[in-house]
Parts: structure tokens; C-alpha cells; sequence
């Protein structure tokens, strides 16, 4: 077998850590996570969610994935063989999540277009809605569109372009040009967006804890959902990245680094949405609270008409806003398809381009419904049954698995020497207890809730198929990979493993 490829340096290794959980998630959909939950509600049991999950957890990931030298099913499989399909499994959710992903990547390019002379004009709604995605209200209108297939195409090239080049080649160098772009632009687009008239208003909007709301569950789950899916953790990301490393690496400080990385930046692109929100608001008389709605729509539709709005530079503050939101999400999208080619390449011993081959083929194939004027409604239900089940149910299995029957302490073990600076117990209470404790509750009372109030006011046909349906699949489709015979060494591998 081929020998294991390899960071090039610990700044690689962070920048592409960060560049993966920092991605759509941040400038997407944190601002209307947000808005959906209360304003600055949701900060507080985000920031709850990041204490006691995202970053024990992704010191757990870190540790697997540099101790192991594999990816998920290969770390899980090893731990006990049965478990494979958890690694699976989670390979499979962050398959789908790429498919919708790309998606949505492809709609920032255009935007970045649109951007240079305001083409969506003064009904955003309507542009992005029924000009832009071509929807005509109905959750099964298969209409094709190559408007919308275009981008999609183009996304799909640059992914397999950059993973091509593998780890080092690749992934490292294409981070290493696209994060200070993004951090750049980000930058220029908070400053711009805090001095102006009404910025206050949307701050206030944005930090302001409504406390009615903190005893919600789904405020809760939302959170909890945020933070794995804007950490890359759970769905087999972190594993695949953290196996690429070095053996002399730290872990702990590593993480710590990643994990405020990543917030900071969802509360910088916070402020810079919030603030022109703020703006937007002043401008139609409207408290900020009204003016933040639209959900998945809220970059595409509230956005633009905060640009035009502007007193100065709309064309080119626009074009950096999608600019930021293109850099943001290839360099996520990346990990998340590094990710399902390494699990295939590590089972079945094939060469990267012949997996990466296959993996962009079926995934090209199967984003052909996000350009159809179904697109929208898959992609919403997509993502919210991904996140909240898909994701959050395989932390809850990781982390019950992982703490309840296996020895915990091996892994604090094993990171405290290497790394920076130690973890305490404090590490094995909050993934031990405390994660699993609210991460089951709060999936219990979100299931009550689904069952009494169907999401989004969708059909229930709509529901059922893009959204349970798409669950479904990826366990189906991850079991039967997890049962296929790997190569010898594969199997070998688990076999050793599982037998200690
Ligand atoms: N972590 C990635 C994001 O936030 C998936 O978009």
C-alpha cells in the first residue's frame, strides 16, 4: 500500500482545518440560525455547544485520526469491527451534504456576477426565488435548468481539480491561497458594514440574549447542529484531516486553535451581516427582527437588498460579500469530498484519481436536482434533516460508543504528551456525560416537535422523501459499503484491532 500522505507543515494543517469548518456554515447559515432563534438568544447555547461538544470533540476526532492513520470507518472499524458502519455511515452524510453544498457554492458564483451591476434588482425575493432557481411553489417541479447545472458543473471541476493534487499539493497550497483572501475580504466587509447608519441596531439585534427563548429545545438543537456542522465534526471530516498528519503533532492546542478560528469568524461575518442589516432596517423603517428573515434565502434574498441599499461602492462590496461566500465554501467543500475519498481509498486500496473519479461522477449526477425547480425545496429539507439528525445522531453514537465502550482515558492518554498543553478530566465529563445527555434529550424533544409541527410547513410527500428519505440512504448506502470486502490490508487491519 501506498505510503500515507502527509501535512507539510503545522500552518497547512491549521489553515486547512480551519478553511474546512469554516465554510458556508459561517456566512450562510449562522446569521440566519440566528435570526430563526431569537437573535442573540441562540449565542448563549452556541457557545454552551462549543464549550461542552465542539472542541472536546474535536480533540477526540484530532487524536483518533493522528493515533489511527485512517478515516472513519477505518478508526471506528479498528476500535471494534461492528462499528465500521458509524464510519460509514458519517461518510455518507457528509456525501449528501456535498451534494447540496456544491449547490449553493455554485449560487455564490453566480451572485459574485450578479453583484457587478446589481442584476438581481429591487425585488430580490422574487429574483432569487422564481427569475434565479426558477421555482414556481411547488416542492416537485422537475423542470431542468442549464443555467442552474452550469455552476454546478464548474464547482464540481474545481473540487476534483484541487483534490487531484492530493493532500500536500492540493488541499494544503489551494487553503493556503484561499484563507487570507477570505479573511481579508471579511475584514474589509465588517469595517464597511459597522460604520454605517443603523449598524447599532443590528448589534444590539445580534448580542442581545432574549432569555424567553433560552429554555427551547430547538434553540438547543440548532446549536448543538451549528456547531458540529461548522466544526466539520461528526460526519467524518476532522477524522480524515487529522490522519494526515504527522506523527510529531500536537492535538489539543491544535484544536483549541481550529475551534476559535471558526467562531471567531462566524461572529465576525455575525457582526458584518447584522450591522447591514442594521442599515437595511433604518432605510425601511422596520426594526431589524422583521427585516432578518428568509432563512436559507437570507444571503441571497435579504442580502442583496441590504447592497443595494448602500450609500456607496454596492457593485464592489457585493461582489466581495459572494466572493467571500465562494472561498468560504470551496475550501470546506474540499474537505468534505477529501473525506469520502480517503474512507474509499483507505477500504479498498484504489488510486486517489480513480476514487475521486468515481465520487465526482455520482455526485455531479445526483446534484442535477439542485438545477431543477425542485432544487430549493430539497436543499432546505436536505440540510435541516442532515444536520439535526444525520449529524447530530452519529455525534450522540460516536460519543456513546466512543466513551461507554471503549477505554476514554487511552485517548487522553495519548494526546496530553504530545500536545501543546494537557487535557484534564473536565475532557472525558463533558463527551462522556454531558454531551450525550443533552445531545439525547434534545433529539428526543426535536422528534416530538417534527412529528406535531412538520418542518417548514412542507408537504409531507416533500418531507418524507427529501428529508427522511435522503436519511435513510445514507445508512442503507454506508451499511451495505461497511459489508463489501476491503482490501487485504484493510481487512487486515481490522482484524488486529478488534481482536486486542
Ligand atoms: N464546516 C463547514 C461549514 O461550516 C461544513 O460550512
Amino acid at each position: 500500500m501506498a505510503k500515507r500522505e502527509q501535512w507539510g507543515s503545522r500552518v497547512g494543517f491549521i489553515l486547512a482545518a480551519i478553511g474546512s469548518a469554516v465554510g458556508l456554515g459561517n456566512i450562510w447559515r449562522f446569521p440566519y440560525a440566528v435570526a430563526e432563534n431569537g437573535g442573540g438568544a441562540f449565542l448563549i447555547p452556541y457557545f454552551i455547544a462549543l464549550i461542552t461538544a465542539g472542541i472536546p470533540i474535536l480533540i477526540l476526532e484530532f487524536g483518533l485520526g493522528h493515533k489511527m492513520r485512517t478515516s472513519a470507518p477505518g478508526i471506528f472499524g479498528r476500535i471494534n469491527s461492528k462499528w465500521q458502519k458509524l464510519g460509514w455511515w458519517q461518510t455518507m452524510i457528509a456525501f449528501a451534504i456535498s451534494i447540496y453544498y456544491m449547490a449553493v457554492i455554485g449560487w455564490s458564483l453566480r451572485y459574485v456576477l450578479f453583484a457587478f451591476d446589481l442584476s438581481w434588482g429591487n425585488d430580490t425575493k422574487d429574483f432569487f426565488f422564481n427569475s434565479f432557481l426558477h421555482g414556481n411553489g411547488s416542492a416537485f417541479n422537475f423542470t431542468f435548468h442549464l443555467d442552474l447545472l452550469i455552476p454546478i458543473i464548474l464547482i464540481w471541476l474545481i473540487n476534483f481539480g484541487v483534490i487531484a493534487f492530493g493532500v500536500k499539493k492540493g488541499i494544503e497550497k489551494a487553503t493556503k491561497v484561499f484563507m487570507p483572501i477570505l479573511f481579508l475580504a471579511i475584514v474589509i466587509i465588517t469595517i464597511r458594514g459597522l460604520t454605517l447608519p443603523g449598524a447599532l441596531d443590528g448589534l444590539n439585534y445580534f448580542f442581545k440574549p432574549d432569555f424567553s427563548k433560552i429554555l427551547d429545545g430547538r434553540v438547543w438543537i440548532a446549536a448543538y447542529g451549528q456547531i458540529f456542522y461548522s466544526l466539520s465534526i461528526c460526519f467524518g471530516i476532522m477524522l480524515a484531516y487529522s490522519s494526515y498528519l504527522p506523527k510529531k503533532s500536537d492535538i489539543v492546542n491544535n484544536a483549541f486553535i481550529t475551534a476559535f478560528g471558526n467562531c471567531s469568524f462566524s461572529l465576525l461575518s455575525g457582526i458584518a451581516v447584522f450591522s447591514i442589516l442594521g442599515n437595511m432596517a433604518l432605510n425601511n423603517g422596520k426594526a431589524v427582527a422583521d427585516v432578518a428573515t428568509d432563512g436559507v434565502g437570507l444571503a441571497f434574498v435579504v442580502f442583496p437588498s441590504a447592497i443595494n441599499g448602500l450609500p456607496n461602492f454596492n457593485q464592489i462590496f457585493g461582489v466581495l460579500f459572494f466572493l467571500s461566500l465562494f472561498f468560504a465554501g470551496v475550501s470546506s467543500s474540499i474537505s468534505i469530498i477529501e473525506t469520502v475519498i480517503s474512507a474509499v481509498t483507505d477500504k479498498f486500496n484504489i488510486k486517489r484519481i480513480t476514487a475521486l473519479s468515481i465520487i465526482c461522477s455520482i455526485g455531479l449526477v445526483l446534484s442535477l436536482v439542485y438545477a431543477t425547480g425542485a432544487g430549493l425545496y430539497v436543499l432546505d429539507i436536505a440540510d435541516y434533516f442532515l444536520n439535526n439528525y444525520g449529524v447530530a445522531v452519529a455525534g450522540l453514537i460516536e460519543t456513546i460508543l466512543i466513551t461507554w465502550f471503549f477505554n476514554i482515558r487511552s485517548i487522553k492518554d495519548y494526546v496530553n504528551p504530545i500536545s501543546d498543553f494537557a487535557i484534564g478530566n473536565w475532557w472525558i465529563v463533558s463527551i462522556k456525560y454531558v454531551t450525550p445527555l443533552l445531545l439525547g434529550v434534545m433529539t428526543i424533544l426535536k422528534i416530538i416537535d417534527d412529528v406535531t409541527k412538520p418542518y417548514g410547513g412542507y408537504p409531507t410527500k416533500a418531507l418524507m422523501i427529501y428529508g427522511i428519505g435522503i436519511m435513510v440512504m445514507t445508512v442503507a448506502v454506508g451499511f451495505i459499503i461497511s459489508s463489501l470486502k476491503g482490501s487485504k490490508s484493510f481487512e487486515a487491519s481490522m482484524k488486529k484491532r478488534s481482536e486486542k
